[in-house]
Order: structure tokens, then sequence, then C-alpha cells
């Protein structure tokens, strides 16, 4: 069978990941968390005392990481430790965006990145995916919300995982940093592309947004009805 790629690309906070996650359970696809791998590359530097600005020694590392990603369970392996928990926190999520900005840590990437939808459909989310990692993909999606309702849900999520919810203020100020960042730099910044259906998930519930999705699915793909398990 022919092999689908679903792109979602967006800022932080937006939902991609739970929405990914879903779509690629209810089609049968691999989920493919593209931050996530530069995640793992920015704690790996974290751990060995390098500095993120490095350019060559980043691009050493990308290059040099095995990343595998399982979403069944969730799971980011790094050099065969499991660092799921460990790529999560707020000085990684600014270390990622800085060595994302790495034109050489998102070449090791991207090469990688194509590599693992070569033998599965997957629905693989990012910043760049629709625009650069496949910008044949079959469906594109840009998936935004407004700042505050993403701080919102980043402030939901972080208390979930370890109480007391932090300051609202510093979790908006510094989503914004790293959008501001991702949309800024030179080497294949957070845009949407022209053929991606923009879905705004502001006002819109998880269900909402999936049912959205995947009614472009539906539309993208001809024989989309067997993709339709539910
Ligand atoms: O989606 P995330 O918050 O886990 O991503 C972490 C950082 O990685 C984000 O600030 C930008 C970067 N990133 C990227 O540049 N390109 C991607 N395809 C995915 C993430």
């Amino acid at each position: 069978m022919r092999r689908i790629v679903v792109a979602i690309d967006g800022p932080g906070g937006a939902g991609k990941s739970t929405i990914a996650r879903r779509l690629a359970a209810r089609l049968g696809f691999l989920y493919i968390d593209t931050g996530a791998m530069y995640r793992a590359v920015a704690l790996w530097a974290e751990r060995q005392g390098l500095s993120w600005a490095d350019v060559g020694i980043m691009e050493q590392l990308a290059q040099a990481a095995d990343i595998k990603l399982s979403s069944d369970p969730l799971k980011v392996v790094l050099n065969g430790e499991d660092v799921t928990e460990a790529i999560r926190r707020p000085e990684i999520s600014q270390g990622a965006s800085k060595v994302s900005a790495i034109g050489g840590v998102r070449r090791a990437l991207v090469d990688k990145q194509r590599l693992m939808a070569e033998s599965a459909s997957v629905v693989m989310e990012g910043r760049d995916i629709g625009t650069v990692v496949f910008p044949h993909a079959d469906v594109k999606i840009f998936l935004d919300a407004a700042p505050e309702t993403r701080a919102e849900r980043r402030v939901k999520e972080l208390a979930e995982k370890a109480p007391p919810p932090p300051p609202r203020e510093s979790v908006l100020s510094e989503l914004q940093e790293r959008d501001q960042r991702d949309r800024q730099r030179a080497e294949s910044p957070l845009l949407q592309a022209p053929d991606a259906v923009l879905v705004d998930s502001t006002s819109l519930t998880v269900e909402q947004v999936e049912e959205a999705i995947l009614k472009v699915i539906r539309e993208k793909i001809a024989n989309g009805k067997e993709f339709a398990r539910k």
C-alpha cells in the first residue's frame, strides 16, 4: 500500500502532540514527534556541559545521536537511555529551540526524520514538516491557537506532571520567546506552507480538532474511507 505522510506544524502549545498521537493511533500510522529529537540533542549537550551555541559541536551531536521514538507506550530513547521525561524540562525547551536554529543540526535530524517515514505511513509533527521535511506530504495541517490559550494548556500540562502550577505569566513569556525564535530564524523558520490547511484550536475541544483534521485527511486522500476506522 502507498505510504502516506500527514504533516502537522504549528507553534508550541497548539495541541500538535495530543492530536498527532490520537490521529496516528486512529489511522494505524506511526507517530513521529520531531520536537522530541531537537530536545534530545539539547539534553545530550547539556549533560556534557556543552554550549547550545557551539554550532560545530551541536551538528556533530545531532549526527551521532541515536534517537528512537515509540508511541505505544510513548517513549523517547537517546543512545539507549529513556529520556521521555528529562526532555520535557523548561530549560530543555529553550535549549531545543536554540539548537534547532543551527542548519547542520536541522540537516542531520531531517535526514533521520525522512528515514523514519520510509517504511510506514506517518503522522509527523513539528515546525517544518510541510515546508522542508516533506514538501510533498499528502496532507498538511497548520495547527495554531491564541498565545494565552497555548500558555494555559501548558500550565495545565505542567501542573498535572508536577504540582503546583507554574506562574501563567512566565509560561506565556517563555512560549512567546520560543515562538519568536522559531519564527524568525533563518533556517527553516516556523511558517504555514501555502498548501497547508489552517486549523485554529483556540475554542475547539481535542475531539473537535481531531474530527476537523480527519475530515481534511479524507478529502485529500481519494480512498480515504480505508482510514475511517472509527
Ligand atoms: O514541539 P516542541 O516544543 O517539542 O519543539 C521543541 C523545539 O524544537 C521548538 O522550540 C522548535 C524546535 N523544532 C524545530 O525547529 N523543528 C521541528 N520540526 C520540531 C521542533
